[in-house]
């Protein structure tokens, strides 16, 4: 009797432990394989995001204009289209001839050079009015391009001026009356 019992205990003993024995097993397998692949995702998600910060910074600092690059970049531009442009786009609320005169928004009869927000029968917002610089090629080129981001809370509604062709054409016209308004 005590034999059988032997046996008995013996082989749920067995049981157990090869169950015991596949769990581990298993486990070994299955954790190894998932850490793995973790590993690995986790590898390509760093270099992913290495890539793109640096091809980021690449064009951030490609893209970045500045007073030289714009002047560079104008000697394309067509003040025949620039003229165009303005004349549909701007000339709703800004006048361009001599003598000064302010419609919705001031003249820009003079405004290459001329100090921001400062001519004095117009009024301003406090963004424009309260800046402390002149309008020189890239102080325009920002402006134009995203009034309501370079200037925030300019009263200018307009949206800005997305193609880079166009905003070239408006700043060479805008240079252009300037320079012969001024003369
Ligand atoms: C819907 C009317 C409107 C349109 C369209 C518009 N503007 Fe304006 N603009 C304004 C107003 C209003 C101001 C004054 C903004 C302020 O005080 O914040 C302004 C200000 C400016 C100034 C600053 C002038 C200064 O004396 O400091 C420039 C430059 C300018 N606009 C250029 C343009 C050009 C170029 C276009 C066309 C591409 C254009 N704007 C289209 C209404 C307009």
């Amino acid at each position: 009797m005590s034999f059988e019992i032997n046996k008995l205990t013996c082989a749920i003993l067995s049981a157990i432990l090869l169950y015991l024995l596949s769990l581990f097993v298993g486990e070994l397998l299955y954790h190894k394989s998932d850490v793995s692949k973790v590993k690995l995702s986790y590898a390509i998600v760093e270099n992913t995001n290495e890539a793109n910060e640096s091809i980021v910074e690449k064009q951030e600092i490609i893209n970045l204009p500045d007073e030289d690059k714009i002047k560079d970049m104008l000697q394309n531009a067509r003040l025949d289209e620039g003229e165009k442009f303005v004349k549909k786009n701007c000339s709703s609320c800004h006048d361009f001839n001599m003598p000064i005169k302010n419609k919705i928004g001031p003249s820009l009869a003079t405004i290459l050079n001329r100090k921001i927000g400062s001519l004095s029968d117009y009024k301003y917002s406090k963004a424009l009015s309260k800046m402390d610089d002149k309008w020189n090629l890239l102080n325009l080129y920002l402006f134009l391009e995203k009034p309501k981001v370079w200037a925030i809370g300019t009263k200018m509604s307009y949206r800005g001026i997305s193609k880079k062709e166009n905003l070239l054409n408006t700043i060479k016209y805008l240079e252009n009356i300037s320079n012969k308004n001024e003369n």
